[in-house]
């Protein structure tokens, strides 16, 4: 009786590490953030604050990830702090390319999905509040 009682702890120590690993590098599964992937905005952004990015870069180095451009990396902004700054109506302006930063420039990408999901994905990006530490250029 006792061996099975620890062998059954055992067990729930053995799922307590595995679990807590996958939720280490899970990525975000809300509504927004799976129409951002969707959407490969994450072949330019990153979204570290949400687990999204870091494989796909690696990844979109290795290969052509599809996207006519040589600077996937160079100015893409990792969006983990997107929503401090922006509002709801820049967001949808700006996914639209109907608006400029203060630099002048334009998105690169217009969103070609549908209002209604262009609506849950500026939401969620409104909810992205972790400010990014910018990193020095790579060269
Ligand atoms: C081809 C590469 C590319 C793709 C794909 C792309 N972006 Fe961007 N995005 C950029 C670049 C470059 C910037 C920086 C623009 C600047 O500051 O001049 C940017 C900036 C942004 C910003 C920050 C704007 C600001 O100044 O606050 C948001 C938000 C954003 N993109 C959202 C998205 C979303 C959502 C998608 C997917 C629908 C997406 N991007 C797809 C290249 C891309």
């Amino acid at each position: 009786m006792k061996t099975i009682r620890i062998a059954c702890l055992f067990v729930i120590a053995a799922l307590l590490v595995i679990v807590g690993r996958a939720m280490a590098v899970e990525q975000d599964q809300s509504p927004g953030a799976k129409l951002f992937v969707k959407y490969k905005c994450q072949t330019c952004h990153a979204v570290q604050s949400k687990g999204i990015g870091a494989t796909v870069k690696a990844k979109a180095e290795e290969e052509d990830d599809g996207w006519d451009d040589d600077d996937d990396d160079a100015g893409s902004p990792d969006l983990s702090g997107a929503g401090i700054k922006r509002d709801s109506e820049w967001m949808h302006l700006w996914l639209r390319k109907k608006v400029a930063t203060e630099k002048g420039k334009k998105h690169m990408k217009r969103f070609k999905g549908k209002d209604e999901e262009r609506q849950v994905l500026v939401d969620w990006l409104l909810t992205l509040k972790t400010p990014v530490v910018e990193e020095p250029e790579k060269k």
